[in-house]
């Protein structure tokens, strides 16, 4: 079976390896000439460049910015995602098929402590954490689903550390759609499994990790009517596009000098680059961010093949670390986001199990707080901050990915002082004791409860 492609867009199908252009793609989204992955490109925008000084009006950086402003004020439900008010830059879908839960909208905050930390004057953070379903996969979610709603799919289906797997729950139960997820056993936070559980999927705990669980899964979509809402499924990068644009249009078109973002599957990363390049090339924004990806050491195959093999390839690894979210061992967008890492100047680079632990407190510490996925941002910037590749007077965008309650266990046993004992990472962690905020268990006195307050303030 093939999924056709809609002829009214201007957006059309490209491999990213071959350059073939497929009216249509198979259910693996993969070129079925080279077998490497596919992305969307929109023809027309190169024509209206070519068509003098003036843009036509579906191109006009002016235009759009204001329409996208307006469309604030609307009732209209797509007007209201922050995914499909940005739709001109997307590639089309009638609007009968849209699945939205008014996903996008996410606030950017200033991190004053976090800066502190980490030595910069400017410090952002975008929160995806804040999307319907808490994690930043509802961007790409609701594009993604709508495209199946609109191919007639009874099925959708994914692999997932857990995020992807509670979003495509919510929307395919909000398009009447079944949804199977397959997910490691055991090896995903509660969370994030109670939220499929909810939304009504089939989930599949498997006795592997998510590298085994991709490979189970296209496997299936070669033989069953299954759509396939991994993000090697391009209209998933096209939506997740969009909060890029939203962050541009937050900082009223003045791009910082730096985003930085957590790197597992590697979609993301290609996505906010993929955007970049192209509000560039509409002359949206004057410059490009440097855009720089984070890993885990213990799940750093990107890290490794950018710096060991300078992006000419990839190893694929046995990936463990305590930040689930990434623990990846054989990306799949790894050459999309190797082109964005390249186009704009960004770096790569890998932090322990105790740098995150740490900038996670740090990013609560800020009252806002995040998954441990996302706290790599800050772990990362730290690092690049130190080899001075980004500067103190610089500005600086974390993308966080996750809500802090994604993960509450792992946030528990930091306070605690129980994530790292009994561990290699035991000795190391003894600096962070200093950041864990663990409960006090008292007697029910007033007495005991101003000790406690009064000891607090000595020591502050
Ligand atoms: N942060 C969080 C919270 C995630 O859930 C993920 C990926 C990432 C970062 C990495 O993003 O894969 O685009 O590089 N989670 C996927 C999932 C794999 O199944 O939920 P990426």
């Amino acid at each position: 079976m093939s999924i056709a492609q809609n002829n009214e867009t201007t957006a059309k199908l490209r491999c990213i390896a071959c350059g073939d252009t497929p009216d249509s793609s198979s259910q693996d989204f993969r070129c079925t000439a080279c077998g490497d992955l596919l992305e969307f490109f929109f023809p027309g925008w190169a024509l209206d460049q070519l068509d003098g000084a003036k843009p036509r009006h579906h191109t006009d950086p002016l235009a759009l910015k204001s329409l996208w402003l307006n469309r604030r004020h609307s009732r209209d439900a797509l007007d209201q995602s922050g995914v499909w008010r940005f739709r001109e830059l997307l590639p089309y879908i009638p609007a009968e098929h849209a699945i939205t839960l008014r996903e996008g909208n996410t606030p950017l905050y200033h991190l004053p402590r976090c800066a502190r930390a980490a030595a910069v004057e400017n410090l952002y953070a975008k929160h995806q954490g804040m999307n319907p379903t808490a994690s930043f996969k509802d961007t790409g979610m609701t594009f993604a689903a709508s495209s199946a709603h609109q191919g007639g799919f009874r099925w959708v289906a994914c692999a997932s550390t857990g995020n992807t797997s509670a979003s495509m729950a919510a929307y395919a139960a909000r398009g009447n759609m079944h949804s199977l997820v397959l997910i490691p056993d055991g090896k995903i936070s509660w969370g994030k499994l109670s939220q499929a559980l909810d939304y009504g999927a089939l989930t599949c705990q498997l006795r592997t990790d998510f590298d085994g669980c991709v490979r189970i899964l296209n496997d299936l979509v070669r033989q069953k009517p299954v759509y396939l809402l991994n993000s090697v499924n391009p209209y998933r990068i096209e939506g997740q596009k969009t909060a890029a644009i939203e962050l541009m249009e937050q900082l009223a078109w003045e791009p910082p000098d730096h985003i930085i973002v957590p790197g597992g599957n590697l979609g993301n990363s290609s996505a906010i680059g993929k955007a970049l390049l192209e509000m560039r090339e509409l002359k949206m924004i004057s410059r490009l961010p440097k855009l720089s990806i984070i890993q885990a050491q213990g799940a750093n195959p990107f890290y490794r093949s950018v710096r060991e093999f300078g992006g000419k390839k990839l190893e694929p690894m046995t990936a463990d670390t305590l930040a689930t979210a990434i623990r990846i061992g054989n990306p799949a967008s790894w050459k999309k986001a190797l082109r964005v890492l390249q186009a704009t100047g960004g770096e790569v680079e890998q932090v322990t199990e105790v740098e995150i632990a740490a900038a996670k407190a740090e990013i609560g510490a800020d009252g806002i707080g995040c998954e441990p996925a996302s706290a790599v941002t800050l772990a990362g910037l730290k690092k690049l901050r130190q080899r001075g590749f980004v500067k103190a007077g610089g500005s600086v965008v974390l993308i966080l990915t996750g809500h802090q309650l994604k993960d509450p266990d792992f946030t528990i046993k930091f306070h605690r002082g129980e994530l790292f004992s009994g561990t290699d990472n035991e000795r190391a962690a003894v600096p962070t004791k200093s950041l864990q905020r663990a409960p006090v268990v008292l007697e029910a006195n007033l007495g005991a409860v101003i000790a406690a307050l009064d000891a607090v303030e000595r020591n502050s």
